[in-house]
Parts: C-alpha cells; sequence; structure tokens
C-alpha cells in the first residue's frame, strides 16, 4: 500500500476511516511542530535537505529522496504489513492469536513501555540540536538531520500507538513526550543517557554507533510483542534505524582513518602532536568509546529483573530474534549466566533465564557492538600501525544494576575509590580532552569539502557523489 501524500498525516494505517482518531493526530500535529521548531535541528529551518521520505513500507522502494525544508518534512505513521494469522510467540500466552487490541490487565504496562520508548526519540533531536552549527561537511550535516527527521517519526509512530489504543491517557502522554526535556532538571527525558550532552561530533557518531544501536535491540525486542500493532510499528522503525547504525560506524571509522593517515604521514604516535597536527588520537576515542558503551549499557537496566520476567511471561517484549532461537519460548526450567561480585572480584552465576533476559538483550548489544569494533580494527591494521581498540568490562563506569557503587578498571579488576580518581583520566575523556575535541569542531558547508579531522566517505548517499550538495543554504 503506498502512501497518499495529499493527506494531512500520511499514513498506511487507514486514518481517514477513523475520523476521532484523525481528529486526535491532527490536533497533536501542530504541537509537535511548535516543539520540533523549539528543540528541532537549531538554524535549520529555511535550509533545503537532500532527505529520505518514508512512502511506503515496500521494502524494495520505501523511501523517496528529494530536497525538503525540514518543519515540511511528511512525518507519517507506517506500520510493517500484518502477518496473516500471527501467533504470541512466547510467554504464558504462547500459541493464542496476536492482540489486536490491548488487554485490559497489561494496559499500563504497555503505555509505560511505549511512552518510555517514545521519550527517547524526541529526546535525541534534542540533544543533537546544535551540531549543525558544527558540521564537518555538508554529507555529514545531511546524515545528522536524516536522523533527527526519522527520530522525529519514530515519536510520530509511539504516538500513533498511545492515541489509537490508551484513549485519553494515551493523549495526555502524548503531549508529555512533546513538554520533557533533554537535560532539564525540573522535567527531564525519562533515561539518563538520553539527559546527557551530544556537544560535539565524535559524541554524535558514538551515540548514534552505541546507543542507536540499543534503540535496535530494544526495538527488536518489542517487534516480538504479542501486542501486534507494536510489534508492527517497531518492524518498520527498524528499516529506518539501519541509517543511523551507518552514520555511527562509518563516521568514527573515517575519523581512525583520517587520524591513521596524519600518523603515517608524520610519522608519529604522539597524541600532543597528532592534536597539534588537527586530529583526534586514538587513545582519546578509546575513552569516548568506553563513556558512550558504559552509559548506553546501563539502558538495559539491572542484570537480574523481576520486571523483565513479567513483561516476558505476559508476552509484552520477547527476546532479540525470539522466533529464530530454538527453545520453548517460556524459559522455565532453563538458566542464564551473568556476572556477579564475590568479595574483591567478578565472578559469574547462572541464574533463571526468565529474569535475566535484560542482560541477555544486553549481551546481544555487546556482540553486535564488538563486530563494528573489529571492523574499525582494519583500519589501523591496514595502515601498519599497532593500536587496536577493545570494549571496556561490562563492569565499567556503570550506575545502574550489579555495578552500581563499584570503581572497574576497564580490564574487569575491582580497584579503591583512590585507585579510580587518579586512574580514571586514562579512561574517560577529561574536561581537557573534550575542551581539544570541541575545539576542532568547525563548520564546513562547501560541497566536497571535510574538515580536516575525517575522512570523506567512500561514497555518497543514495548514489549521488560525494561533493553533491546535500544541504542548500537559501
Ligand atoms: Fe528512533
Ligand atoms: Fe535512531
Amino acid at each position: 500500500m503506498s502512501i497518499n501524500y495529499s493527506e494531512k498525516i500520511p499514513n498506511n494505517v487507514d486514518l481517514a476511516s477513523n475520523k476521532s482518531l484523525q481528529r486526535a493526530l491532527e490536533r497533536w500535529q501542530p504541537a509537535y511542530l511548535d516543539w520540533w521548531g523549539e528543540m528541532g535541528p537549531d538554524k535549520s529551518q529555511t535550509l533545503d535537505v537532500y532527505l529520505r521520505t518514508a512512502v511506503s513500507v515496500d521494502p524494495k522502494g520505501w523511501a523517496h529522496y528529494d530536497y525538503v525544508k525540514m518543519p515540511d518534512y511528511r512525518w507519517g505513521i507506517f506500520l510493517a504489513p500484518a502477518q496473516n494469522d500471527r501467533k504470541v510467540n512466547f510467554g504464558a500466552h504462547k500459541g493464542a492469536p496476536a492482540w489486536q487490541d490491548v488487554p485490559g490487565e497489561y494496559r499500563s504496562t504497555l503505555r509505560r513501555i511505549i511512552v518510555t520508548q517514545g521519550d527517547t526519540e524526541p529526546a535525541s533531536v534534542e540533544q543533537q540540536r546544535h551540531l549543525g552549527q558544527t558540521c564537518p561537511s555538508l554529507y555529514d550535516l545531511r546524515n545528522l538531520f536524516q536522523v533527527n527527521v526519522e527520530e522525529g517519526r519514530h515519536l510520530w509512530a509511539m504516538v500513533y500507538l498511545l492515541h489509537a489504543h490508551f484513549g485519553r491517557d494515551g493523549r495526555e502522554e502524548g503531549e508529555a513526550l512533546l513538554e520533557r526535556r533533554s537535560g532539564d532538571s525540573d522535567n527531564p527525558r525519562i533515561l539518563t543517557a538520553f539527559n546527557e550532552k551530544t556537544p560535539d561530533w565524535l559524541s554524535f557518531f558514538m551515540f548514534t554507533f552505541l546507543t542507536d544501536r540499543d534503540g535496535k535491540y530494544q526495538l527488536a525486542a518489542l517487534a516480538e510483542s504479542a501486542f501486534d500493532p507494536l510489534s508492527r510499528t517497531c518492524r518498520f522503525m527498524l528499516t529506518e534505524e539501519a541509517h543511523h547504525l551507518f552514520v555511527g560506524e562509518t563516521g568514527i571509522g573515517r575519523i581512525i582513518q583520517r587520524t591513521c593517515e596524519v600518523m603515517n604521514e608524520h610519522k608519529t604516535d604522539d597524541p600532543a602532536k597528532l592534536r597539534g597536527l588537527g586530529v583526534i588520537d586514538l587513545p582519546t576515542l578509546q575513552k569516548y568509546l568506553n563513556f558512550h558503551y558504559s552509559v548506553t549499557s546501563d539502558l538495559y537496566g539491572s542484570e537480574v529483573s523481576s520486571n523483565a520476567a513479567s513483561f516476558y511471561t505476559e508476552g509484552l517484549k520477547g527476546r532479540y530474534d525470539e522466533t529464530k532461537i530454538d527453545d520453548d519460548h517460556q524459559l522455565d526450567s532453563v538458566e542464564y549466566e551473568v556476572p556477579d561480585v564475590a568479595a574483591d572480584r567478578i565472578v559469574s552465576k547462572h541464574v533463571p533465564a526468565l529474569t535475566a533476559l535484560n542482560e541477555r538483550l544486553r549481551d546481544d548489544w555487546v556482540a553486535d557492538v564488538q563486530k563494528g569494533i573489529d571492523r574499525w580494527n582494519r583500519i589501523p591494521e591496514k595502515a601498519g600501525i599497532a593500536f587496536r581498540f577493545s570494549l571496556p568490562h561490562k563492569g565499567f563506569h556503570r550506575r545502574i544494576g550489579l555495578f552500581t557503587g563499584l570503581h572497574l578498571s576497564p580490564e574487569g579488576k575491582i580497584i579503591s575509590e583512590a585507585d579510580w580518581t587518579h586512574r580514571h583520566a586514562g579512561w574517560l575523556p577529561t574536561d581537557e580532552d573534550r575542551a581539544f575535541v570541541h575545539s576542532l569542531m568547525g563548520r564546513v558547508t562547501e560541497p566536497g569539502k571535510f574538515a580536516n579531522w575525517i575522512a570523506p566517505p567512500h561514497q555518497g548517499i543514495n548514489k549521488q557523489p560525494v561533493d553533491f550538495e546535500y544541504v542548500r543554504f537559501g
């Protein structure tokens, strides 16, 4: 089904046939546009940006590329096609027909799950709103804006579910999603990682590599939900999410590439010299990786969680690739290994798999992150440089779960408070590191030109050349 763009709200959910829902969303739309104007990309309202817009859910051609002013972007509501006779695939209701309506007993839990996911979408737009002022190229500026408009659409996706299935409380939640603000002390976003600053492009690329990847795993787990509209919504969101991960992974890859070139050109690995040459030394990149990895890891919650167990048993949130896993999908007598603290060191223990579902999803994410790191490591390897990136221990710099209150080295050794104070500047970005990275952030807007600290991409967007005018300044 393709989308009728003459409608006020493009959709494939036959909005026209449900007048009260349509009116509710049409009332929310101006509030959304006000929010975009206030909290969306800074000074971007008049720019013509070469963006993709979702125009159908056909895997072969769901996107259309053209210049658009972002306030005119067509944020639409798209659900992946319904699967015939879809069943509940796990938990206590396994085998029953998937739910087209919210069961009364799970109403408040499902609403909370949807609101928590929905809240991350505008939060990241708010976190990234100043980055356009310091873009390293038009190509990167366009990618930033693409991510921003799609996070806006993901908010639409969640607000649609709230309006369509949760009545008046759903509409109130929809309003509250436009009222919270990332980093605000009175009315912050729900999750800590979404209240951190994204002050520079290195942080942005780490965020899209790590935190958007958390989004991928959360959406994938919700795509398994017995609540079919949520499943179908998340499945389509995942098609857009892939580009966000691409932006992060290739962004960092291009920074590594550029640094390696300068290291070889000047035959040096001295961070001070490399900084003098205007590139980001590899140990500093490792510190940013450590920071974003640990902050994002917290988003999965506690290693052992009775909430996670209930969500699963109730059929609300599955495992990653639930239907591809070969087991009973009820986890009655299965165990899973989680970390544990024994006096002065980290050990592991077996717990009922049902209670370890947060940890399992985190492990799936970690394995996926590691693959990206392996691809990054081919860059210094090819350049004949010995440096390799690695992930810190899971318990490093954690604020939620088992490791809260402990100090761990990146290798996973429990250390004293004094030792941490003495050594953490070597493991996490310092104010000085951040000031240096900040000092590199200029603004490059000539087509085909790139800031000195980042290599050009191998290819452009949608088969356009790298020096294409991805953003036009009116
Ligand atoms: Fe998103
Ligand atoms: Fe995303």
